[in-house]
């Protein structure tokens, strides 16, 4: 699935250079395809406890250590839906969304003060200061590990930060009034072509 025809000249000049970078600048590529990436978002951080974990939607939010809170129409089949938390990055620039059977989607945003939250089901509600835009798929291809998808936003990784709950992260882009957040990458697990909710539970009002 990776593939490294796709890696730019540039990164493959930098990959064979004997000189160590200067900076630890991390060498990726964006693919190029416009297909929507159906992704279940999972931490990745080596050599850590939160390694691996789920990411999942709760109540129009993003955590690691919640369970995810979905809704089904009667009229559907929803004991054939997981309700696996599953998103889709679109890399032509059109931002990103909660995976969803529901019409008119579920809009995925972060907010002003960096959490990741997104809309409910039928609303448009991102609230004024939120930004939509700026997430993007891409391949890291690591000398020395193998090569791997992640989910970056305005070209960096995220953060965990931790509610005073064990166990429990809410997912942030930025959290610059914080400093008690661990720096987590968000790895791209592909999640197949098809939603794995109906839509996910989130208030019709945001503050
Ligand atoms: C998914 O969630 C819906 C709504 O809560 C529920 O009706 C359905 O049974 C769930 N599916 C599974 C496999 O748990």
């Amino acid at each position: 699935m990776l593939s490294n025809a796709l890696v730019p000249f540039a990164v493959l000049l930098a990959l064979s250079s004997a000189a160590p970078s200067p900076v630890d600048v991390p060498v990726h590529t964006i693919p190029q395809s416009r297909d929507d990436y159906h992704i279940y978002p999972t931490v990745k951080l080596d050599g850590s406890p939160l390694d691996k974990a789920l990411i999942n939607a709760n109540n129009g939010e993003l955590y690691i250590g919640k369970p995810t809170t979905a809704e089904c129409q009667e009229a559907y089949p929803c004991d054939t839906l997981s309700n696996a938390t599953a998103i889709i990055v679109s890399n032509n620039g059109a931002g990103a969304a909660m995976d969803v059977y529901v019409p008119g989607g579920q809009i995925l945003y972060v907010r002003k003060t960096g959490e990741l939250g997104y809309t409910a089901a039928h609303a448009q509600n991102v609230p004024s200061d939120a930004t939509q835009k700026g997430f993007m798929r891409v391949e890291f291809f690591p000398s020395d590990k193998s090569a791997y998808a992640a989910v970056i936003f305005h070209g960096e990784a995220f953060l965990a930060c931790p509610l005073g709950e064990e166990g429990v992260y809410r997912v942030h882009a930025f959290a610059d009034s914080r400093t008690d957040c661990t720096k987590i990458e968000i790895q791209a697990v592909d999640s197949g072509s098809e939603p794995h909710a109906y839509q996910y539970t989130a208030p019709y009002t945001v503050s």
